[in-house]
This record gives structure tokens, sequence and C-alpha cells, in this order.
């Protein structure tokens, strides 16, 4: 029982387990909520000490704490777990291109939040750690510099945003044209539906060649 449980929580050579989809809608959620409330709040009046503004802005800085958090524990469970193989029969050129958005994805996962951090420093802002101390900051205060950080916060997060809308079409594309597993995989409940529908004898001749 405890072994059946366990081999849930864990990524298989062919299937992800719960916590790696856990970490994968989590992040899903929280990046599209950083990305529209950036947006949105840079799109708002700048009328002095304008306290909506700013209440935004640290809400985003919070968030966005707690997303490099969540990336680094991500990258952590990704290197301690086997990385379930992509659905079978693609060509090449489209194995090495998913691939490669995935790196890109968690590039720009870690890239963000630090330039935002960089920004924020730059600029002679602290950033908080979940509201409990100020982390470090990592440049001296220089105006110039915090543009420009501001300009490369933006570009990686649009960047961000259009991978993810890559991402998303071509998880669409393999779920409803090629009506393979390839999203299925990372819904909760594939492993158990998998396994029920794995004939005995498939089962058998599995082990016998495993
Ligand atoms: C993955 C995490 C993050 C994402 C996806 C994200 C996304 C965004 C986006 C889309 C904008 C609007 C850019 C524009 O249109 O000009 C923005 C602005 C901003 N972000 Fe982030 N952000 C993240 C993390 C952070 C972190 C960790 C900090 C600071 C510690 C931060 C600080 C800021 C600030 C201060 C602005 C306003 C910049 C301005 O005044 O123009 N962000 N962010």
């Amino acid at each position: 029982m405890k072994s059946v449980r366990s081999s849930a929580l864990l990524n298989t050579g062919d299937r992800y387990g719960s916590v790696a989809i856990v970490l994968h809608w989590a992040m899903a959620v929280v990046l599209v909520l950083l990305l529209v409330m950036g947006t949105l709040m840079v799109g708002m009046p700048d009328v002095g000490y304008d306290r909506a503004k700013i209440t935004w802005i640290l809400v985003h800085k919070a968030v966005g704490v707690a997303a490099l958090l969540a990336v680094a524990l991500r990258l952590a469970w990704r290197a301690a777990n086997p990385l379930p193989q992509l659905a079978g029969g693609l060509p090449e050129w489209q194995r090495f291109l998913a691939r490669f958005v995935h790196l890109c994805f968690y590039g720009l996962m870690v890239a963000i939040p630090v330039s935002g951090w960089l920004m924020s420093s730059a600029g002679g802002y602290p950033v908080t750690f979940l509201g409990l101390f100020d982390l470090p900051d990592l440049v001296p205060v220089n105006p110039k510099h915090f543009r420009t950080w501001i300009d490369v916060h933006r570009w990686l997060a649009y960047a961000l945003a259009l991978l993810a809308l890559v991402h998303a079409a071509a998880a669409l594309r393999h779920h409803l044209l090629l009506r393979d597993d390839s999203l299925r995989r990372m819904l909760p409940g594939y492993g158990a539906a998998a396994a029920s529908s794995t004939s005995p004898a498939t089962s058998a001749s599995a082990a016998e060649t495993a």
C-alpha cells in the first residue's frame, strides 16, 4: 500500500507523479497571475504616491519571490525524479523543440523574478521574503540601471507569455488533433486510468520484458 502511494507521488519513465503535476499547474496559475497583474499595475495612474498602484506592486513582488522559491523546488524535484519520455512517434525536430521550450521555461522562471529583484535593488526599493525579512540588495542603487532592469523584466515577461501560448497550443494540438496522451499525462488521475486500462496480458508481458 505504502509503495503504491509513494509511486503515485513520484514520476516514472512514462508518466508524471502527482507532486510534479501539482507543481506544474500551481506554477502555471501563479505565472499567469503575475503576468496579468504586472501588465495591469504598470498601466495604473502614477499620481504621486498612488496607494492602489503601490499595493499592487508590493503584492506582485511578494508573489514573484514565492514563484522563485517554487521554481527552485520544481527544479530540485525534476533533478531527483525520472523525466517521463515524450509521446511516441514524434519526429526528432518536434522532440528537440519540445525539450527546448521546456528548458526556456525554466530559464525564464528563474530570470524573470531575479530581474525583478535586480530592478528593485537598483531602484533602492526593498524586496521582502514573504513579508518576514528583507532580502539583500543584489546591486547598488543606480537610476540608469533601474530603468534598464525594468525593460529587461518586461521583455522577459513578454517572452514567457509567448512561450506559454506556444506550449498551450502544442498541448491542445496533441490532445484534440493527434489524440495522444501528452496532455492527459499532466492531469490528475492519469496514472490510475493508464494502469486500469492496461490489460493483464499486457502487464504480464511487460513484467516479463522488464
Ligand atoms: C515569474 C515572476 C514574475 C513575472 C511573470 C512578472 C511579470 C511582470 C510583468 C508582466 C510586468 C509588467 C511589465 C510591463 O509591461 O512594463 C511586471 C512589472 C514589475 N515587476 Fe514583475 N514579474 C515577476 C516577478 C517579479 C519580482 C520577483 C519582482 C521584485 C522582487 C518584480 C517586480 C516588478 C516591478 C517593480 C514591476 C513594475 C515595473 C515598472 O514600474 O514599470 N516582479 N512584472
